[in-house]
């Protein structure tokens, strides 16, 4: 759809508001899952942030299975609204929060927390004997690359090597005991986001783009390896796993290729949002972002939207911005980029059309993409689900459900 089609679709629908654009949004899940092969694909909630949203690309296709969550309070919510197998992909300490999964665990719910310390194990092991459950908990390996004076990847699992995996496992294994309740490995996680969210062809990052292809190159066989190594171990160690998760949207390609993973974890790539523009393999369709009415023309090359400033999480960078996308030829401002309450948007320089030809006047609207999948959500509490050039319905985001975890 170009930018006459969208505005007509929106038309008199109140500004600001966020879209997902349900075609494009099927074929990114369409072309995501050609990519897949016949993995399983755990969705990633935290890139979707949207009960319905999740819920319509499980209904999609049976090879997408489960859900990874962000946060324990985050599964025990999504248990409630009707949703299972539910992965939190990051640990935590907060009692309440893992009561409340503990508690859908009890209640038949298929919920897995992660850990990667013994302080963890002992945390969740202490709510599940009060609560009288066994908790399925999940350990998480290191997946990044160390090449002297590179750090190639994220801070995240203190677990690198086999042998501190099987030393965590027996922690688990001796929290099954005497009392009703305990702890009990279910499945690894290792995710290497040095090669599932970092683009290799980023605008004006010349020396980047050519190091990180050649670093992925390099680390790929690597993190591989360690991952069967860790999960060969501890199946000698005498653990049953369920299932192993690694990958993201930008490396379901590598990921699918290691043996030891049993299902792939997907989220960004269904949103697409610009961050994920500059993947060497693979291109997604815009399917999610936010329209801005143009509330003011402070002179000539000019106009300023009401609104904008949802700048993305992470390194702190320009492209962390979100990039005015229809129409085209537009471009932030230097000085004041996406503001807090307005975002003023000047033509982009050597833009073909001259400013009269975009001719846009106060109340016009103006599409934007985010930087990040998820977060665009943390800003409303509605999205506007369009189909076939027209609004098809409307759904809430966690927001507009009154939750917000992290
Ligand atoms: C554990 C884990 N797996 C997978 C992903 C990839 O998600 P996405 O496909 O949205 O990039 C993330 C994102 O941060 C993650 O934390």
């Amino acid at each position: 759809m170009n930018y006459q089609s969208y505005s007509q679709c929106i038309k008199g629908q109140q500004l600001p508001l966020a879209y997902v654009d349900l075609d494009m949004l099927e074929q990114n899940a369409q072309a995501i899952l050609q990519r897949a092969g016949n993995k399983p694909l755990r969705i990633v909630s935290k890139s979707l942030r949207s009960v319905d949203v999740i819920k319509r690309l499980l209904a999609f296709s049976d090879q997408f299975q489960g859900v990874m969550c962000f946060h324990p309070d985050e599964a025990a919510f999504l248990a409630d609204q009707g949703l299972d197998d539910l992965l939190v992909a990051y640990p935590s300490m907060q009692v309440a929060a893992i009561e409340a999964a503990c508690n859908a665990t009890k209640a038949g719910k298929t919920i897995v927390l992660m850990v990667d310390s013994a302080a963890h194990v002992k945390c969740i092991d202490e709510v599940a004997k009060r609560v009288g459950v066994i908790q399925p908990v999940c350990m998480e390996v290191d997946m990044s690359t160390r090449i002297p004076g590179v750090y190639f990847g994220v801070r995240r699992s203190p677990i690198t090597k086999p042998k501190q995996a099987v030393s965590l496992y027996n922690i688990i294994r001796k929290t099954n005991g005497v009392k009703k309740g305990g702890v009990r490995l279910d499945g690894v996680m290792g995710y290497e986001a040095q090669i599932a969210g970092v683009g290799d062809k980023l605008p004006d990052k010349h020396l980047q783009n050519f190091a990180v292809p050649w670093l992925k190159r390099y680390s790929i066989p690597q993190l591989t390896r360690r991952r069967v190594s860790v999960v060969d171990a501890l199946e000698r160690a005498g653990a049953k796993l369920r299932f192993v998760n690694g990958g993201g949207t930008g490396s379901i390609c590598s990921t699918k290729n290691d043996p030891s993973v049993t299902e792939i974890a997907v989220g960004s790539g269904f949103y697409s949002p610009h961050l994920f523009d500059y993947y060497n393999e693979f291109r997604y369709q815009p399917a999610a972002g936010f329209v801005l009415e143009v509330s003011r023309a402070p002179g000539k090359g000019y106009v300023t939207c009401s609104g904008g400033g949802y700048i993305a999480s992470g390194g702190v960078g320009r492209e962390k911005s979100p990039k005015p996308y229809l129409p085209e030829g537009f471009e932030l401002d230097e000085n004041e980029g996406a503001g807090e309450v307005q975002t003023p948007l000047k033509v982009s320089t050597g833009f073909a059309k001259p400013f009269k030809a975009i001719n846009l006047t106060l109340g016009d609207p103006v599409f934007f993409r985010h930087c990040k999948a998820g977060e665009l959500c943390e800003r409303f509490n509605e999205l506007v689900l369009i189909r076939n050039g027209s609004i098809d319905a409307r759904c809430l985001t966690y927001r507009g459900q009154g939750k917000s975890f992290i």
